[in-house]
Protein backbone atom coordinates (compact mmCIF):
# COMPACT_ATOMS: atom_id res chain seq x y z
CA UNK A 1 0.00 0.00 0.00
CA UNK A 2 1.38 3.35 -0.93
CA UNK A 3 1.13 5.45 2.37
CA UNK A 4 2.60 9.25 3.27
CA UNK A 5 6.07 10.28 4.72
CA UNK A 6 5.87 11.07 8.27
CA UNK A 7 6.54 14.59 7.70
CA UNK A 8 3.95 14.94 4.76
CA UNK A 9 2.05 18.20 6.29
CA UNK A 10 -0.88 18.24 4.25
CA UNK A 11 -4.18 16.79 4.73
CA UNK A 12 -4.56 12.99 5.73
CA UNK A 13 -5.83 11.12 3.63
CA UNK A 14 -4.29 13.33 0.62
CA UNK A 15 -6.87 11.55 -1.84
CA UNK A 16 -10.02 9.36 -1.36
CA UNK A 17 -11.53 7.56 -4.26
CA UNK A 18 -15.64 7.56 -3.92
CA UNK A 19 -17.31 5.89 -6.87
CA UNK A 20 -15.49 6.00 -9.88
CA UNK A 21 -14.32 10.05 -8.73
CA UNK A 22 -10.59 10.58 -6.88
CA UNK A 23 -11.11 13.37 -4.56
CA UNK A 24 -8.54 15.51 -2.89
CA UNK A 25 -8.70 16.45 0.54
CA UNK A 26 -9.21 19.84 1.95
CA UNK A 27 -8.75 18.85 5.88
CA UNK A 28 -7.61 15.80 7.94
CA UNK A 29 -10.09 13.13 9.09
CA UNK A 30 -9.38 11.33 12.19
CA UNK A 31 -10.00 8.12 10.62
CA UNK A 32 -7.89 5.02 12.25
CA UNK A 33 -4.04 5.57 11.99
CA UNK A 34 -3.12 2.86 9.63
CA UNK A 35 -6.12 4.02 6.93
CA UNK A 36 -5.31 7.75 7.63
CA UNK A 37 -1.27 7.09 5.90
CA UNK A 38 -3.03 5.90 2.63
CA UNK A 39 -1.88 7.86 -0.48
CA UNK A 40 -5.48 7.25 -1.05
CA UNK A 41 -8.03 6.10 0.98
CA UNK A 42 -11.05 3.77 -1.06
CA UNK A 43 -15.10 4.05 -0.01
CA UNK A 44 -17.64 1.98 -0.98
CA UNK A 45 -19.62 4.84 -2.93
CA UNK A 46 -23.02 2.82 -1.03
CA UNK A 47 -22.46 2.05 2.48
CA UNK A 48 -18.89 4.26 2.85
CA UNK A 49 -17.40 1.94 3.92
CA UNK A 50 -13.38 2.77 3.97
CA UNK A 51 -10.57 0.39 2.91
CA UNK A 52 -6.35 0.84 2.26
CA UNK A 53 -6.47 -0.82 -1.87
CA UNK A 54 -8.77 -0.95 -4.58
CA UNK A 55 -8.25 -4.67 -4.82
CA UNK A 56 -10.21 -4.60 -1.04
CA UNK A 57 -12.96 -2.44 -2.53
CA UNK A 58 -13.50 -4.26 -5.49
CA UNK A 59 -14.22 -7.72 -3.60
CA UNK A 60 -16.27 -5.46 -1.83
CA UNK A 61 -18.42 -4.58 -4.42
CA UNK A 62 -18.92 -7.81 -5.17
CA UNK A 63 -20.65 -8.68 -2.27
CA UNK A 64 -22.10 -5.31 -0.53
CA UNK A 65 -25.53 -5.38 -1.02
CA UNK A 66 -26.04 -2.05 -0.91
CA UNK A 67 -26.96 0.42 -4.24
CA UNK A 68 -28.33 3.58 -2.18
CA UNK A 69 -28.33 5.42 1.75
CA UNK A 70 -29.92 3.46 4.97
CA UNK A 71 -32.93 5.30 6.30
CA UNK A 72 -35.97 6.40 4.80
CA UNK A 73 -36.40 8.26 1.27
CA UNK A 74 -38.82 11.30 1.98
CA UNK A 75 -38.12 13.32 -1.25
CA UNK A 76 -37.80 12.27 -4.82
CA UNK A 77 -37.71 14.57 -8.18
CA UNK A 78 -37.06 14.19 -11.39
CA UNK A 79 -35.19 17.70 -12.42
CA UNK A 80 -35.51 18.21 -16.32
CA UNK A 81 -32.23 19.74 -17.92
CA UNK A 82 -32.21 23.06 -19.12
CA UNK A 83 -29.63 22.36 -21.86
CA UNK A 84 -32.54 21.26 -24.00
CA UNK A 85 -30.78 18.19 -25.13
CA UNK A 86 -33.05 15.95 -22.43
CA UNK A 87 -30.45 15.31 -19.54
CA UNK A 88 -32.81 14.93 -16.20
CA UNK A 89 -31.68 14.03 -13.12
CA UNK A 90 -33.50 12.18 -10.22
CA UNK A 91 -32.90 13.39 -7.36
CA UNK A 92 -33.56 11.15 -3.86
CA UNK A 93 -32.75 12.59 -0.48
CA UNK A 94 -32.98 9.66 2.62
CA UNK A 95 -33.89 10.85 6.16
CA UNK A 96 -31.38 8.45 8.09
CA UNK A 97 -31.43 8.27 12.03
CA UNK A 98 -27.54 8.16 13.82
CA UNK A 99 -28.82 5.73 16.18
CA UNK A 100 -30.17 3.34 13.66
CA UNK A 101 -27.34 3.90 11.20
CA UNK A 102 -24.73 4.29 13.24
CA UNK A 103 -21.78 2.99 11.66
CA UNK A 104 -22.75 4.36 8.10
CA UNK A 105 -23.60 7.92 9.66
CA UNK A 106 -19.96 7.79 11.49
CA UNK A 107 -18.32 7.28 8.18
CA UNK A 108 -20.55 10.22 6.48
CA UNK A 109 -19.43 12.36 9.14
CA UNK A 110 -15.55 10.92 8.69
CA UNK A 111 -15.52 11.75 4.99
CA UNK A 112 -17.59 15.23 5.49
CA UNK A 113 -14.97 16.03 7.93
CA UNK A 114 -12.54 15.94 5.60
CA UNK A 115 -13.97 19.12 3.70
CA UNK A 116 -14.44 20.69 6.89
CA UNK A 117 -12.07 22.81 9.52
CA UNK A 118 -13.54 23.22 12.56
CA UNK A 119 -14.56 20.37 15.07
CA UNK A 120 -17.41 18.24 14.19
CA UNK A 121 -18.59 15.05 15.47
CA UNK A 122 -17.79 11.82 14.19
CA UNK A 123 -18.50 9.23 16.48
CA UNK A 124 -21.42 10.74 18.81
CA UNK A 125 -23.73 10.22 16.13
CA UNK A 126 -27.03 8.76 18.23
CA UNK A 127 -28.49 12.37 18.59
CA UNK A 128 -28.85 13.24 14.87
CA UNK A 129 -30.84 12.23 12.10
CA UNK A 130 -28.88 12.66 8.25
CA UNK A 131 -30.97 13.72 5.47
CA UNK A 132 -28.82 12.54 2.84
CA UNK A 133 -29.01 13.61 -0.90
CA UNK A 134 -28.42 11.52 -4.01
CA UNK A 135 -28.41 11.23 -7.60
CA UNK A 136 -30.42 8.37 -9.00
CA UNK A 137 -29.28 5.94 -11.81
CA UNK A 138 -29.43 2.28 -12.84
CA UNK A 139 -26.59 1.53 -10.54
CA UNK A 140 -28.17 3.18 -7.79
CA UNK A 141 -28.04 6.33 -5.57
CA UNK A 142 -24.84 8.19 -5.94
CA UNK A 143 -23.86 10.43 -2.32
CA UNK A 144 -24.03 13.74 -3.62
CA UNK A 145 -24.04 15.98 -0.18
CA UNK A 146 -25.54 15.91 2.99
CA UNK A 147 -26.82 17.76 6.32
CA UNK A 148 -27.39 16.66 10.08
CA UNK A 149 -29.58 17.93 12.33
CA UNK A 150 -29.91 17.49 16.27
CA UNK A 151 -33.04 15.40 17.34
CA UNK A 152 -33.60 17.57 20.36
CA UNK A 153 -32.06 20.97 19.78
CA UNK A 154 -32.97 23.58 22.67
CA UNK A 155 -31.08 26.51 20.62
CA UNK A 156 -33.66 25.75 17.63
CA UNK A 157 -30.84 24.53 14.97
CA UNK A 158 -32.03 23.21 12.07
CA UNK A 159 -28.69 22.30 10.54
CA UNK A 160 -25.81 21.24 12.47
CA UNK A 161 -23.44 20.05 9.77
CA UNK A 162 -23.53 20.69 5.87
CA UNK A 163 -21.39 19.53 2.97
CA UNK A 164 -21.62 18.88 -0.77
CA UNK A 165 -19.35 16.55 -2.15
CA UNK A 166 -15.99 19.25 -4.07
CA UNK A 167 -17.11 17.20 -7.59
CA UNK A 168 -20.80 18.27 -7.06
CA UNK A 169 -19.71 21.64 -5.44
CA UNK A 170 -20.71 25.13 -7.07
CA UNK A 171 -23.80 23.25 -9.10
CA UNK A 172 -26.70 24.46 -6.54
CA UNK A 173 -26.88 21.29 -4.22
CA UNK A 174 -25.98 23.24 -0.92
CA UNK A 175 -28.57 25.65 -2.09
CA UNK A 176 -30.96 22.96 -2.56
CA UNK A 177 -29.96 21.30 0.87
CA UNK A 178 -30.10 24.68 2.49
CA UNK A 179 -33.75 25.14 0.93
CA UNK A 180 -34.66 21.77 2.74
CA UNK A 181 -33.56 22.26 5.91
CA UNK A 182 -35.80 25.45 6.12
CA UNK A 183 -38.65 23.38 4.59
CA UNK A 184 -38.40 20.93 7.29
CA UNK A 185 -38.18 24.18 9.70
CA UNK A 186 -41.40 25.39 8.21
CA UNK A 187 -43.49 21.81 8.07
CA UNK A 188 -42.47 21.78 12.07
CA UNK A 189 -43.71 25.22 12.32
CA UNK A 190 -40.63 26.21 14.09
CA UNK A 191 -37.95 29.22 12.77
CA UNK A 192 -34.04 27.31 12.41
CA UNK A 193 -31.10 28.56 11.96
CA UNK A 194 -27.71 26.46 11.47
CA UNK A 195 -25.05 26.00 13.64
CA UNK A 196 -22.24 28.05 14.40
CA UNK A 197 -19.56 28.89 13.80
CA UNK A 198 -20.15 28.76 9.83
CA UNK A 199 -17.67 28.19 7.68
CA UNK A 200 -16.59 30.75 4.82
CA UNK A 201 -17.92 28.47 2.36
CA UNK A 202 -21.21 28.02 4.91
CA UNK A 203 -20.83 31.73 5.42
CA UNK A 204 -20.86 32.57 1.40
CA UNK A 205 -23.87 30.01 0.67
CA UNK A 206 -25.94 30.99 3.74
CA UNK A 207 -25.79 34.34 3.38
CA UNK A 208 -26.63 33.83 -0.68
CA UNK A 209 -29.73 32.06 0.09
CA UNK A 210 -31.15 34.30 3.32
CA UNK A 211 -30.66 37.25 0.95
CA UNK A 212 -32.72 35.72 -1.69
CA UNK A 213 -35.21 33.89 0.57
CA UNK A 214 -36.24 37.69 1.71
CA UNK A 215 -35.73 38.99 -1.75
CA UNK A 216 -38.43 36.77 -2.94
CA UNK A 217 -40.81 36.99 0.39
CA UNK A 218 -40.92 40.91 -0.90
CA UNK A 219 -40.81 39.94 -4.57
CA UNK A 220 -44.14 37.62 -3.65
CA UNK A 221 -45.25 41.02 -1.91
CA UNK A 222 -45.30 42.82 -4.27
CA UNK A 223 -46.88 40.65 -7.04
CA UNK A 224 -49.90 40.50 -4.26
CA UNK A 225 -49.64 44.41 -3.83
CA UNK A 226 -49.67 43.88 -0.36
CA UNK A 227 -47.83 46.24 2.16
CA UNK A 228 -48.13 45.04 5.30
CA UNK A 229 -45.05 43.11 6.47
CA UNK A 230 -43.12 42.04 9.70
CA UNK A 231 -39.97 40.03 10.93
CA UNK A 232 -42.43 37.46 12.04
CA UNK A 233 -43.96 37.50 8.90
CA UNK A 234 -40.72 36.41 7.15
CA UNK A 235 -39.60 34.09 9.51
CA UNK A 236 -43.32 32.22 9.35
CA UNK A 237 -43.07 32.39 5.23
CA UNK A 238 -39.19 31.11 5.14
CA UNK A 239 -38.72 29.47 8.25
CA UNK A 240 -35.85 31.44 8.94
CA UNK A 241 -34.65 32.62 12.30
CA UNK A 242 -35.40 36.58 13.35
CA UNK A 243 -31.91 37.38 14.27
CA UNK A 244 -30.85 35.91 10.83
CA UNK A 245 -33.94 37.66 9.17
CA UNK A 246 -33.12 41.07 10.70
CA UNK A 247 -29.35 41.29 9.75
CA UNK A 248 -29.95 40.71 6.23
CA UNK A 249 -33.06 43.23 6.54
CA UNK A 250 -30.34 45.48 7.77
CA UNK A 251 -27.95 45.14 4.97
CA UNK A 252 -30.04 45.07 2.39
CA UNK A 253 -30.80 48.58 3.92
CA UNK A 254 -34.15 47.60 4.46
CA UNK A 255 -34.77 48.18 8.10
CA UNK A 256 -33.99 51.51 9.19
CA UNK A 257 -34.11 53.62 12.44
CA UNK A 258 -36.46 56.01 13.04
CA UNK A 259 -35.69 59.17 13.33
CA UNK A 260 -35.79 60.88 17.11
CA UNK A 261 -36.78 57.34 18.19
CA UNK A 262 -35.61 53.65 19.03
CA UNK A 263 -38.03 52.09 16.36
CA UNK A 264 -37.21 50.45 13.55
CA UNK A 265 -39.37 50.68 10.40
CA UNK A 266 -39.29 49.05 6.63
CA UNK A 267 -38.11 50.66 4.07
CA UNK A 268 -38.14 48.80 0.79
CA UNK A 269 -35.56 49.93 -2.03
CA UNK A 270 -37.22 48.95 -4.91
CA UNK A 271 -34.16 48.95 -6.90
CA UNK A 272 -32.90 46.07 -5.08
CA UNK A 273 -35.55 44.18 -5.56
CA UNK A 274 -35.80 44.89 -9.87
CA UNK A 275 -32.14 44.12 -9.89
CA UNK A 276 -32.57 40.97 -8.15
CA UNK A 277 -35.09 40.03 -10.03
CA UNK A 278 -33.24 40.63 -12.97
CA UNK A 279 -30.46 38.71 -11.99
CA UNK A 280 -32.80 36.09 -10.70
CA UNK A 281 -34.32 35.60 -14.17
CA UNK A 282 -30.82 35.62 -16.28
CA UNK A 283 -28.91 33.36 -13.98
CA UNK A 284 -28.80 29.60 -14.12
CA UNK A 285 -31.83 28.34 -12.78
CA UNK A 286 -31.85 27.03 -9.03
CA UNK A 287 -32.95 23.20 -8.45
CA UNK A 288 -36.66 23.56 -7.63
CA UNK A 289 -37.78 21.72 -4.03
CA UNK A 290 -41.22 21.19 -4.64
CA UNK A 291 -43.07 21.09 -0.85
CA UNK A 292 -45.59 18.56 -2.27
CA UNK A 293 -43.19 16.12 -3.02
CA UNK A 294 -41.68 15.63 0.47
CA UNK A 295 -42.87 12.66 2.50
CA UNK A 296 -42.17 13.11 6.02
CA UNK A 297 -43.46 14.21 9.40
CA UNK A 298 -41.64 15.89 12.07
N1 LIG B 1 -17.28 31.24 -4.25
C1 LIG B 1 -18.29 32.13 -4.42
N2 LIG B 1 -19.59 31.83 -4.21
C2 LIG B 1 -19.88 30.60 -3.82
C3 LIG B 1 -18.89 29.60 -3.63
C4 LIG B 1 -17.54 29.97 -3.86
N3 LIG B 1 -16.55 29.08 -3.71
N4 LIG B 1 -19.49 28.46 -3.23
C5 LIG B 1 -20.80 28.72 -3.18
N5 LIG B 1 -21.03 30.01 -3.54
C6 LIG B 1 -22.33 30.68 -3.61
C7 LIG B 1 -22.99 30.33 -4.91
O1 LIG B 1 -22.77 31.31 -5.88
C8 LIG B 1 -24.44 30.23 -4.52
O2 LIG B 1 -25.08 31.48 -4.57
P1 LIG B 1 -26.44 31.66 -5.45
O3 LIG B 1 -27.36 30.57 -4.99
O4 LIG B 1 -26.90 33.01 -5.10
O5 LIG B 1 -26.00 31.48 -6.85
C9 LIG B 1 -24.42 29.78 -3.07
O6 LIG B 1 -23.14 30.16 -2.58
C10 LIG B 1 -24.63 28.30 -2.92
O7 LIG B 1 -23.93 27.60 -3.94
P2 LIG B 1 -24.17 26.05 -4.18
O8 LIG B 1 -23.58 25.66 -5.49
O9 LIG B 1 -25.59 25.74 -3.97
O10 LIG B 1 -23.35 25.46 -2.97
P3 LIG B 1 -22.44 24.13 -2.93
O11 LIG B 1 -23.17 23.01 -3.57
O12 LIG B 1 -21.09 24.42 -3.41
O13 LIG B 1 -22.45 23.84 -1.35
C11 LIG B 1 -21.34 24.10 0.75
C12 LIG B 1 -22.09 24.80 -0.40
C13 LIG B 1 -22.22 23.00 1.34
C14 LIG B 1 -21.03 25.10 1.85
C15 LIG B 1 -20.04 23.49 0.13
O14 LIG B 1 -19.22 24.53 -0.31
C16 LIG B 1 -19.25 22.61 1.07
O15 LIG B 1 -19.58 21.46 1.28
N6 LIG B 1 -18.15 23.15 1.65
C17 LIG B 1 -17.29 22.38 2.52
C18 LIG B 1 -17.97 22.09 3.83
C19 LIG B 1 -18.48 23.36 4.50
O16 LIG B 1 -17.78 24.35 4.61
N7 LIG B 1 -19.76 23.30 5.00
C20 LIG B 1 -20.42 24.39 5.70
C21 LIG B 1 -19.99 24.40 7.12
S1 LIG B 1 -21.01 25.43 8.14
C22 LIG B 1 -22.21 24.36 8.78
O17 LIG B 1 -22.07 23.19 8.60
C23 LIG B 1 -23.42 24.87 9.51
ZN1 LIG C 1 -20.41 -1.17 0.61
Amino acid sequence: IPTVSADYEGSLPPKIQLGNKKIVTWYTSPFPEEYIRCQCLYLCEFCLQYMKTVKVLKSHYEKCPWHRPPGTEIYHDVVEGEDGEGRRQELVLYETDGNEWKEYCQNLCLLAKLYLDHKTLYYDVEPFLFYVLTSRDKFGDHLIGYFSKEKNCPQRYNVSCIMVLPPYQGGGYGRFLIDFSYLLSRVEGQHGTPEKPLSELGQISYHAYWRSAILDFFLEQRQKSSTKTSIKAICDATGMWPQDVADILQQLNFLVKKEDSNAWEFSLVPDVLDAYFERKNSAKKRLPLHADKLNWDP
